[in-house]
């Protein structure tokens, strides 16, 4: 999703904005631009298609220190991926770089032309920088201008506009995330749509509210403004605490290798964060329903997290995918939770529901991995997952965290209930987990050899029973989204209602096996084998039966994990996805047409 950097001050901007923009590649954007006031207070704009590195290029001659600029990674959502639609747009003595959607872009426009104003792009974006030009035609007051053409605009959208010849940077906001803050010494100023592209100059983050406009000026605090220009206090201010989260691949190659490694040492760490847990605002009454809400892989958590609710709390909990639950009316009361899970905080379609919910009066609590992310500041109650920054577009540690997160949930819910909870049990069972994800670790190279086997089937189906059917489903969506296959996640069962047509000799049942419902799944991949599917087994695999029917075998024994055991097996689809992706050769970190946040509904 687009990223924003902004900055002001004796550093250079240039390279506060490239190195900012750098820090978000991993949000996912497809080209790339920067604005900077010289020293002859001229602004220059520069965008390229592409990588970044693309950019660098072109800005390579630009060997001034620019004391002013924002720039901006896009994701496009109106207009091709070109040169022109790319950000800054810009109008006289004035450049604006935009995330989100202005919905009722194409009326304003219109209005716009029929005014003779003149559109260089496809964008909605640049309907804002028409209107700014012709609000500014009568009114001198550029926060002013800011905010009449910011009450013209219907969505979620950050706006931040470079003005020259008041050499000042206007950031405001609705329903999006935006960040800013300034260095100790007062001497430089920085704004951006993530603070972990600030995470190195800055130790106090601000966090403005809807409709506060900020603006950084030189040698002055951030001003943070109300729309009769008044000084606003609505912001919220948080130490920086990725200020110390420096992340490299270290020896990995990708992000997402290093992070699948990374899930045994988050797990036995994790115990170390529940103390703290434990002191953070908590529900006082239990939940007659709980609502889970999420998108993609965090809604597969979701999956998980209700089968472990509901088998150790018996709460009824329903999980919606959150852009089908923000249309369908739900039903919710007062009495019930509204659960949203979420790694970075700031998914449109999962705040849109938290929104909703909140209208109707439900308590929020969502299990997040960011700290500073505009979920965690809307909920009511909050869970961090501790996974650390998640690099890879493909979750793959925050989802076993955010299942991790979930049991703990269910320990405080049961607590909450009276019930006697010994979190000393399920620490023993997270550190079993933590081993036995260690033991497949060390597997890899069988890993490797069945990835080598497989990878140019043509169709891939993760299947899985009960608690393990939300991990075919996180199997099947890995594959999809870092090797560009086609891989459908489903319950063991239900194949032979429909699917089963497709089986076939370039076809493979990727199935999850596990003690309990063993022989009616055994039968299900016998219904697949006598159709000449292939079969690769994971899990309890090392009887004769699979023996004699599996094309491939990765056996291992996962009964002593109880209800955790799913989280164990998923790591051999994250491994398994990874490396078929190696062989097609793809953007494993940062996979085409995908974003890690995707900030726009
Ligand atoms: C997961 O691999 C995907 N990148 C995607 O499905 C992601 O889980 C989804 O967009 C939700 O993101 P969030 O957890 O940040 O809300």
């Amino acid at each position: 999703m687009c990223g924003i950097v902004g900055h002001l001050g004796t550093f250079n901007s240039l390279s506060v904005v490239l190195d900012g923009l750098e820090a978000l590649e991993y949000r996912g954007y497809d080209s790339a631009g920067v604005s900077l006031i010289d020293r002859d207070g001229k602004i220059i704009t520069a965008k390229k298609e592409g990588r970044l590195t693309n950019l660098r290029k072109e800005v390579s001659n630009l060997k001034e220190i620019y004391f002013a600029g924002i720039g901006h990674t896009r994701w496009a959502t109106h207009g091709n991926v070109n040169k022109v639609n790319s950000h800054p747009h810009f109008g006289d003595g004035f450049s604006v770089v935009h995330n989100g959607i202005i919905e009722n872009a194409s009326e304003l426009k219109e209005e716009l032309i029929k005014e003779g104003y003149q559109f260089l792009s496809d964008t909605d974006s640049e309907v804002f920088v028409r209107l700014v030009e012709k609000i500014s035609k009568t009114e001198k007051e550029f926060s002013k201008v800011i905010f009449t053409a910011f009450s013209r605009i219907r969505g979620n959208n950050c706006l931040v506009a470079l003005n020259r010849d008041e050499r000042k940077i206007y950031a405001i906001k609705n329903n999006a995330p935006l960040a800013c803050g300034q260095s100790d010494d007062g001497t430089n100023y920085f704004v951006s749509s993530d603070p972990y592209a600030l995470q190195k100059y800055i130790d106090t983050i601000y966090f403005p509210e809807n409709n506060v406009l900020c603006v950084l000026s030189m040698d002055q605090e951030i001003a943070f403004v109300e729309p009769d220009l008044s000084d606003s206090n609505k912001f919220k201010t948080e130490k920086n605490s990725l200020l110390s989260s420096e992340n490299t691949k270290g020896d990995f190659e990708h992000y997402m290798l290093k992070e699948i490694w990374e899930q045994p040492n988050l797990i036995d760490q994790f115990k170390i964060h529940l103390e703290n847990e434990a002191n953070q605002k908590f529900l006082t009454t239990v939940p007659k329903r709980i609502a889970i809400v999420a998108c993609g892989t965090a809604y597969y958590a979701g999956l998980f997290a209700k089968n472990v609710i509901e088998s150790r709390c018996r709460i009824p909990v329903s999980v919606d995918m959150a852009s089908e639950f923000r249309y369908a009316n739900p039903v919710l009361d007062k009495n019930d939770l509204a659960v949203f899970i979420s790694q970075s905080g700031e998914t449109a379609d999962t705040l849109a529901a938290l929104h909703l919910c909140k209208e109707m009066g439900v308590k929020a609590l969502s299990i997040l991995n960011v700290a500073h992310s505009t979920i965690y500041r809307e909920s009511d109650f909050n869970l961090m997952i501790n996974a650390g920054p998640e690099i890879g577009v493909a979750s793959t540690k925050a989802f076993t965290m955010q299942c991790l997160t979930s049991v703990y949930l269910s320990e405080r819910l049961m607590t909450l209930m009276g019930e006697s909870v010994d979190l000393v049990k399920f620490n023993k069972q997270s550190s079993r987990l933590a081993k036995k994800i260690e033991e497949i670790l060390s597997r890899t190279d069988e890993i490797k050899k069945i990835a080598e086997s497989i990878h140019s089937l043509n169709g891939f189906f993760f299947t899985g029973r009960n608690k393990s059917f939300p991990i075919a489903l996180e199997g099947a969506l890995k594959l999809k989204e870092i090797a560009y296959v086609h891989a459908e996640g489903y319950a063991s069962g239900e194949l032979k209602h429909g699917p089963i047509a497709m089986i076939d000799e370039g076809v493979v049942n990727i199935a999850y096996i596990e003690n309990n419902l063993f022989e009616k799944t055994l039968s299900n991949i016998q219904e697949i084998k006598t159709r000449k599917g292939i079969i690769l087994t994971i899990g309890k695999t090392d009887t004769e039966e699979l023996k004699n029917i599996s094309d491939y075998r990765f056996p291992l024994d996962v009964d002593d994990l109880d209800d955790l055991s799913p989280l164990a097996l998923n790591v051999f689809g994250q491994l398994l996805s990874y490396y078929i992706a190696k062989h097609k050769g793809t953007d494993i970190d940062k996979p085409r047409n995908l974003a890690k946040s995707v900030t726009v509904e």
